[in-house]
């Protein structure tokens, strides 16, 4: 009698342990926070981070200097008559100016400034300008790949200030040697 009670208990343990098991979920969590951690919505608020510690305003990152003068016809002029390329004109720059150029800019504008690159010819991006026929100089063309111009992109972000200066100083060679 003494037994036959034990193994009631004994099963009556085990229906207990057992019938909890849900076969859809996964088995004990040991970690529960790695299986279920909080997933956040892009860009939606968070407890983590709150407004007092945003950087404060004009924060920029690294490496990156800010252009003062203004995405407009008249601060292309401005560019064009007080910027001066503050780089040396040397092969060093010349030839990183080109490489540069090459990765960049020759897609459209072709390799010697033409205004005939591979997306030309194959008529995916018209109205590229030959550069022979612009009147631009270091500063027009900084204002430029920092802006973009009508349908030309701002290469800002692809190129930091010194790459500027040695592609704006390629560009000026370019157009010279098309004379
Ligand atoms: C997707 C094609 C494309 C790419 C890439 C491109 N450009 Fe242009 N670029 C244009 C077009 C189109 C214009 C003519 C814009 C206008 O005058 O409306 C132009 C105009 C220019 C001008 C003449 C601006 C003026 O004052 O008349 C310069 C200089 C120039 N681009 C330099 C560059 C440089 C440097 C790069 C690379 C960093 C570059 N472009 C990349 C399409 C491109």
């Amino acid at each position: 009698m003494k037994s036959f009670v034990k193994i009631i208990a004994i099963v009556a343990v085990l229906i207990t342990v057992t019938s909890c098991h849900n076969k859809r979920e996964r088995n004990y969590h040991f970690f529960p926070n790695m299986y279920e951690s909080e997933g956040y919505e892009t860009y939606s608020e968070s407890a983590v981070f709150n407004a007092s510690e945003l950087p404060v305003e004009g924060t920029i990152k690294r490496g990156w200097m800010p252009f003062e003068i203004e995405n407009s016809p008249a601060g292309k002029q401005f560019a064009k008559d007080s910027l001066i390329n503050p780089l040396k004109t040397t092969e060093a720059n010349l030839a990183k100016g080109k490489e540069l150029y090459g990765v960049y800019c020759a897609i459209c504008h072709g390799k010697k400034g033409k205004g005939d690159g591979e997306l030309v010819k194959r008529e995916k991006f018209l109205g590229v300008p030959d550069y022979k026929t612009r009147d631009i100089n270091d500063g027009s063309i900084y204002h430029v790949i920092y802006y973009g111009l009508n349908s030309m992109g701002s290469h800002a972000a692809q190129l930091n200030e010194n790459e500027r200066w040695q592609v704006s100083m390629y560009v000026s060679k370019l157009k010279a040697d098309l004379k």
